[in-house]
């Protein structure tokens, strides 16, 4: 990590699981000393969101964890492949729509699946959408995402040595 590692997260509305995997990151970084070499954010592939805050029940489940989200909804873009070094997608439907969205194939190998870097959560493929489940659904997209992004930070420390 010589300059600022960009690390842009994608769903689908970019209310629940990007904004809340964006606010974790931001905790983990912040709690390793490491905010300065960090740029975070989320985006979602569908715009129909875009300028909202993250769903109530995520804020109020993120919160009983300590995390304040305030991220605004916004969509994916192009630009997005060119500024961030990796795009973490939650599910396959994020997978193949960020892929159509890249401008190049060299560009689409920045995307990542979250579920890649889950260690407590072996054979995971997907970050389940939480939006027509209950309580239990947003806490389960919590539990994940704290192990993945977890995973992911371990990952970048370990590629700043290699
Ligand atoms: P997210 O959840 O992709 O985790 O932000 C959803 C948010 C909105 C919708 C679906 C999933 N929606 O259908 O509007």
């Amino acid at each position: 990590m010589t300059d600022k590692y960009k690390i842009l997260f994608v769903c689908l509305g970019n209310i629940c699981r990007s904004p809340a995997a964006e606010g974790i990151m931001r905790a983990l970084v912040e709690r390793e000393g490491l905010t300065e070499r960090f740029e975070i954010d989320s985006a979602g592939t569908y715009a129909g969101h875009r300028g909202e805050l993250p769903d109530i029940r995520m804020r109020d489940a993120a919160a009983r964890r300590g995390l304040t989200l305030t991220h605004r909804s916004r969509p994916l873009c192009e630009a997005d492949f060119e500024r961030f070094d990796r795009i973490v997608v939650m599910d396959d439907m994020n997978y193949e729509n960020a892929h159509r969205m890249a401008p190049s194939r060299a560009l689409s190998d920045k995307i990542h699946r979250m579920t890649e870097f889950c260690r407590r959560h072996p054979g995971r493929t997907h970050i389940p959408d939480p939006y027509y489940e209950g309580h239990e659904g947003f806490e389960r997209v919590l539990d994940l995402l704290e192990d993945g992004c977890g995973g992911l930070l371990d990952a970048l420390k370990k590629e700043e040595k290699a």
